[in-house]
């Protein structure tokens, strides 16, 4: 049993982020999406929260679980028996900070391998930070995210979104 882990903020979850979860889930026996409960200082959601975003968005593939974790990633994939993590790449102007983190990473842990994928073109400029400021603004984020997602959205920020 393989199983791969794809840690991010996910705050919130993208048609990006799941995009790359499913191409894993067809080369893998189990993935773990894992929620940084402490990347950073002030998500926009909870970390239960979302984790349900996660849960909602991903409830008809078997093969994908949602977690979380505190901590060091290398201390994760332990945690939850992952042979490596992936991760998503849209562009160039994702190399750096990912080669940098993968590195970092075996640095920590020279067991722990990191795996890119891309996902769909049409997701390339997707990015939650985006997400927030265009919902922020009274934007439609509709597009680019689960309807459960911008359903959310729609409630954190009062009005549609
Ligand atoms: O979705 P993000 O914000 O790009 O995800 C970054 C994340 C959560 C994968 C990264 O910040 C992380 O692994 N944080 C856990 C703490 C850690 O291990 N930091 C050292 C990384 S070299």
């Amino acid at each position: 049993m393989r199983t791969i882990l794809y840690p991010g903020s996910f705050d919130p979850v993208t048609n990006g982020h799941i995009d790359v979860a499913l191409r894993a889930s067809s080369i893998f026996d189990r993935v773990v999406i894992a929620v940084a409960a402490n990347a950073e200082k002030s998500p926009l959601f909870t970390t239960e929260e979302r984790m349900e975003l996660l849960r909602s968005a991903c409830r008809d593939v078997r093969n994908i679980e949602i977690s979380h974790f505190n901590g060091l990633l290398v201390n994760a994939l332990e945690k939850f028996d992952a042979s490596a993590v992936i991760r998503g790449l849209r562009a160039v102007s994702d190399f750096e900070y990912e080669f940098q983190m993968a590195l970092m990473n075996r640095g920590l842990n020279e067991k722990c391998e990191t795996l890119f994928m891309m996902p769909s073109p049409e997701y390339s400029y997707v990015s939650s930070r985006l997400i927030k400021e265009i919902a922020k603004c009274g934007g439609d984020v509709s597009s680019f995210v689960p309807p459960v997602v911008a359903e959310a959205m729609r409630r954190k920020f009062g009005r549609a979104s």
